[in-house]
């Protein structure tokens, strides 16, 4: 049956600006990281996918490596654009990266020209677009110059390939150098995305929020559940068909140390008593800030989006609140992706 979008569905969602730009999301994006992969169908991934642009989110997040394996999560998603989504193109925002390993030899990762750009085709390629709306460098790339990373984002956006160009888990310091750099050839970073949770807080400490607020640099936050940890889930033990019971998983052990659980476990009364579910009070934690653009979440299931989509219901936090989720997650931090610190220091 051909899909039809819900006439509806820019009811519910709210709208953020990223930083100071034109580039307008939704404040719950999804993200095709892990579940949108060669062993899921077409119809299940069509189905959460119109679901999530029937609720409004018309922000879906790729990158060339998502799937597994590498480049499935894109041709999944190039297959619901031809057969669901095509109508809709122009209200979609569809973002793709390259950074991490996609091929073998010294141009199949990091931060190259001959890599961004070769990769940017590849993924136009397996999406069946014309062009993305975001691209982003994946990661900071200590060995290329970043005038060369820079450069070819801004050569990227000049022959019409994306509209936006940001970075991904840039700490500050890089942050504000890739910002200057693509200033001087008149274009906007206009967005990052780093790691941001209650338990992930890493882009508070090391001041990137500051640098991207200061910047006008709009954020994304991924992995706003730590990857599922915050729902509680590991808490009650129940493992079965999650990440953190997939041993070749990239949610380690060490993400689910038993200081973090007790973190989480300290926070489920304060979820009760806001309303909320685990996921709800994670999500709107995360968009408690008026830098974050977009809480960037990932699902399994059509359940876990709902319950998701649910933390709309409740944005605001009291004074009281804050300092109580301070308190109960004080001693159970982590960093999803440590990242060397200095790189450009
Ligand atoms: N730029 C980067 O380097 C980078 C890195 C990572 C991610 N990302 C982006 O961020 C997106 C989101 O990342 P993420 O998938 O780690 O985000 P996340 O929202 O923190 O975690 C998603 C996982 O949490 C669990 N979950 C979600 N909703 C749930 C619910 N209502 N109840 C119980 N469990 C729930 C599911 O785990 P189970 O499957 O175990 O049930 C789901 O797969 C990615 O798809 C990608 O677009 C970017």
């Amino acid at each position: 049956m051909t899909y039809a979008a819900s006439p509806t569905r820019y009811d519910k969602m709210q709208y953020r600006r990223s930083g100071r730009s034109g580039l307008i999301l939704p404040a719950i994006s999804l993200g095709l990281w892990q579940n949108f992969g060669g062993n899921r169908d077409h119809d299940t991934a069509a189905e959460i996918l119109a679901y999530a642009f029937d609720a409004g989110i018309i922000h879906f997040d790729l990158a060339n490596n998502y799937g597994p394996p590498p480049g499935s999560a894109e041709e999944l998603f190039g297959t619901v654009m031809a057969r669901e989504f095509r109508p809709y193109r122009d209200e979609m925002i569809i973002s793709t990266k390259a950074g991490y390993r996609m091929w073998p030899g010294p141009f199949g990762e990091f931060g190259s020209r001959k890599y961004l750009v070769a990769s940017l085709d590849q993924s136009l390629t397996r999406m069946g677009l014309d062009y993305v709306d975001i691209f982003y460098s994946h990661r900071f790339d200590p060995n290329t110059p970043l005038e060369e990373t820079m450069g070819a984002l801004a050569d990227i956006v000049a022959s019409g390939k994306a509209l936006y160009v940001g970075i991904s888990s840039y700490p500050e310091a890089e942050t504000r150098e890739a910002h200057r750099i693509l200033k001087e050839m008149g274009v906007a970073c206009t967005i990052h995305q780093p790691s941001y949770s209650v338990i992930n807080r890493w882009i508070e400490n090391d001041r990137t929020i500051d640098a991207c607020s200061e910047l006008g640099i709009g954020i994304i936050a991924f992995s706003p559940l730590t990857q599922g940890v915050l729902s509680g889930k590991y808490n009650t033990g129940g493992k079965d068909g999650t990440r953190g019971g997939n041993a070749n998983s990239t949610l380690r052990a060490s993400h689910i140390a038993p200081n973090v659980l007790e973190a989480v476990e300290r926070l489920m009364p304060i979820a009760e008593r806001r309303g909320q579910t685990m996921v709800q009070l994670a999500l709107s934690w995360v968009l408690r800030r008026p830098e974050v653009t977009s809480a960037l979440i990932g699902v399994r299931n059509l359940e876990q989006l709902k319950d998701n989509l649910g933390a709309l219901d409740n944005l605001d936090f009291s004074d009281e609140e804050l300092a109580a989720i301070d308190a109960a997650t004080r001693g159970g931090q982590m960093d999803l992706l440590p990242r060397p610190q200095g790189w450009l220091r």
